[in-house]
């Protein structure tokens, strides 16, 4: 039985950390992407083994098919309204905890649901952690129709902007535009740095298509940076703290290296 890659070792580490934020009958976001996965994944085997109660809100149809499986019960937003918790990935991250999301395309749905959230942990490896955000291009949903005028107004509004970068483009899926659970494109920024994220979130959401951008500001409480050593930093933005930790891995001999997103 093969161990996990090194990559995927430190996402689990900081899913399994993360999930100590977890209390019985929490109505709890679902985050997406590979790391979320793990979450998810470590989520349903404390509901299964453990006799955990917990409602997941699901940020996307990949997390929702992913929950579903592993046996966490699910509801929607509309149905439980307000969260206890949100845990999520992200792309990127900063020293005040904002964040660059969007990477996966689900940045609509886990704006809505970690804003909806008492808490939002945040579940990292150390390579996305950044002095500036904008290393990674800043994902910007759009709606299709007049989607090339959405781009272009995009564009110029970035003139006046403190950006190291202005080229944009259409996020694909193989040749086809790639599609967002609600039918939208995704417009990637290519900005290499954001002087003023505040700023720049305010200007993109003005622009008539734009339906939402991929940047979170004071949204996150707590980053947790895992190692595949089992060592984990947590950032805790309320408190001003950053702590190292160790995750126990002893006990863990199931992990395999076939898991995918
Ligand atoms: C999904 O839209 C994103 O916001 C993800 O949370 C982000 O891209 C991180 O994904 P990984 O955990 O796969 O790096």
């Amino acid at each position: 039985m093969a161990k996990l890659n090194p990559i995927d070792m430190a996402k689990y580490v900081s899913a399994r950390r993360a999930l100590d934020y977890v209390e019985d009958g929490m109505r709890i976001g679902l985050g997406t992407g590979s790391t979320a996965a793990w979450m998810v994944r470590c989520l349903g085997d404390m509901v299964r083994e453990d006799g955990l109660r917990v409602t997941g809100v699901p940020t996307s149809s990949r997390t929702a098919e992913l929950a579903r499986e592993v046996g966490v019960p699910i509801a929607t937003l509309e149905d439980v309204k307000w969260l206890d918790l949100t845990i999520d990935g992200a792309d990127e991250f900063d020293d005040d905890l904002a964040l660059i999301k969007g990477g996966g395309g689900a940045l609509l749905q886990e704006k809505i649901v970690a804003t909806a959230s008492d808490m939002m942990v945040v579940i990292t490896d150390p390579g996305k952690k950044v002095d500036t955000l904008g290393a990674f291009p800043l994902p910007v949903e759009v709606i299709p129709f007049g989607w090339q005028t959405t781009k272009a107004l995009i564009e110029e509004s970035l003139v006046g902007m403190d950006v190291g970068g202005r080229s944009t483009t259409l996020r694909l899926n193989r040749d086809a535009p790639f599609r967002t659970d609600e039918g939208n494109l995704i417009l990637d920024l290519h900005l290499r740095r954001i002087g003023n994220p505040r700023q720049l979130s305010l200007l993109l959401n003005q622009i008539p298509g734009v339906v939402e951008n991929g940047l979170f500001l004071d949204i996150c409480d707590v980053v947790v940076v895992g190692a595949a050593d089992g060592s984990v930093e947590l950032r805790d933005v309320n408190n001003g703290t950053v702590r190292q930790e160790r995750v126990d891995l002893e006990a863990e001999d199931n992990l395999f290296t076939d898991v995918t997103d």
